[in-house]
């Protein structure tokens, strides 16, 4: 399998003095348990809230807090410890980050040890800022994090919901996979390329009711089409994602519109595809559905000996005059490019992604897939195995590609 982006790579993790430090342990456990190495610096303030000793066990370094040495050498030590980490890293996040270092970053004060890193740094710098509402939603805040943004540094902002003061509001510290979704964007080499971009992404199986309480499905998980919708997010477009029931998580700054059966999806897709450029149909949608939907429970004693089937619309089928970028999957068992490239033709698509079920730990369930992208001009391009996260901005970048 391709490795895992974070593997192997030099992390600083700077922790600064607010509550949601203790957060910042787990995000520490999650840098190593990918394989990356992680050196932490704390401000004095950060002290308050987890002891070095903490984030020292599970980095397994030591942790950074004073700018000098505790026993000073006559008062002249030479070591620039500072400058010897900032060259270290391949990159610095800072989690959480109080809205009084965002604005020391942005004046460029270098007051404390973890300010001298920031100002010698020249890997980049990932930014989850937290703060109570107030403090968070102030324009001066705000002010310093766009001024921070046009020079350079990347952010993960903060997240709505009940904060330490119990208002309820935005400054949570956002969740602790999308930091880490968002260094693995960062350190492989993704840009907010999809600024501007609105992009519809469906994902998941539908159901499709035989009675109040059975239904024919597919085994598919919604991982491919949840991977896609973060990652388009964090590469800065404006997501919504229609989905199918499933079991994962969404950002929840991405609109989520939760459908059960393929005319659900349907009606869902033809409403939201105006406001979009690009739609990505990752969704596993069922080609038939039960003629009738029994309204009561069918009963063992009802003797059941078939289902009468009626085949459901083809929703990209549907879109061909949408006039927007279409993005189909498909998912084969056999004979896969000759029906990858029939679908890429008769549904009028601007790229397919192709997974086969022949492949080894790709498809459904999955965390990882093998996918080959073919252009509209029937072009194949091979990838190997991969996470699904990573698959996921492959075929975005392909999507890009494919726009000119
Ligand atoms: N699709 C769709 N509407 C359907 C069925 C499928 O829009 N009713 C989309 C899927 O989301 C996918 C692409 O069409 O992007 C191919 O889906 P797939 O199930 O592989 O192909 P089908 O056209 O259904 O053909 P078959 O099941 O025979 O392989």
């Amino acid at each position: 399998m391709q490795d895992d982006q974070l593997s192997g790579k030099k992390i600083i993790l700077g922790v600064t003095g607010g509550i949601a430090a203790y957060k910042a342990c787990r995000l520490t456990r999650e840098l190593i348990k990918r394989g990356a190495e992680v050196k932490v610096v704390m401000t004095p303030s950060a002290l308050q809230f987890v002891q070095p000793l903490t984030f020292s066990s599970l980095s397994k370094n030591d942790v950074v807090v004073n700018i000098f040495p505790d026993s000073q050498l006559n008062g002249a030590s030479m070591k620039t410890w500072h400058i010897d980490l900032a060259l270290w890293a391949d990159l610095m996040i800072i989690a959480p980050c109080t809205v009084n270092t965002v604005a020391k970053i942005a004046a460029g004060f270098s007051d404390n040890a973890l300010l001298t890193v920031v100002s010698a740094l020249r890997s980049p710098l990932l930014i989850a800022p937290a703060a109570d509402m107030d403090m968070y939603d102030n324009k001066i805040s705000q002010k310093n994090f766009q001024l921070l943004e046009e020079m350079g540094c990347s952010f993960v902002m903060a997240e709505k919901g009940e904060l330490a003061s119990g208002l309820e509001g935005d400054g949570r510290l956002a969740g602790i996979d999308k930091i880490i979704d968002a260094a693995e964007i960062i350190l492989s080499g993704y840009n907010k390329d999809l600024q501007n971009k609105k992009i519809l992404i469906t994902a998941g199986p539908t159901n499709e009711d035989i009675d109040p309480v059975r239904f024919i499905g597919n085994r598919s998980s919604g991982k491919m089409g949840y991977n896609l919708a973060k990652a388009a997010f964090l590469r800065g477009a404006d997501v919504t994602l229609i989905s199918g029931p499933v079991h994962e998580n969404i950002y929840p700054e991405i609109k989520l519109i939760n459908v059960r059966s393929a005319s659900d999806m349907k009606l869902a897709v033809h409403k939201e595809i105006k406001n979009n450029n690009i739609l990505i149909m990752a969704a596993a949608v069922a080609d038939y559905k039960p003629a009738q939907i029994a309204s009561k429970k069918l009963k063992k004693e009802d003797k059941l000996d078939q289902i009468k089937l009626t085949p459901t619309d083809d929703i990209l089928s549907s879109l061909t005059s949408a006039g927007i970028k279409l993005i189909g999957f498909a998912l084969e068992t056999h004979n896969e490019k000759a029906n990858a490239l029939k679908k890429l033709k008769n549904k009028n698509l601007d790229m397919i992604v192709l997974n086969s079920l022949k492949d080894e730990n790709s498809g459904f369930e999955y965390n990882t897939n093998r996918i080959t992208v073919i252009h509209k001009n029937g072009k194949p391009v091979v990838f190997p195995l991969m996470s699904k996260f990573q698959a996921a901005n492959i075929i975005i970048s392909e999507i890009l590609k494919s726009n000119g």
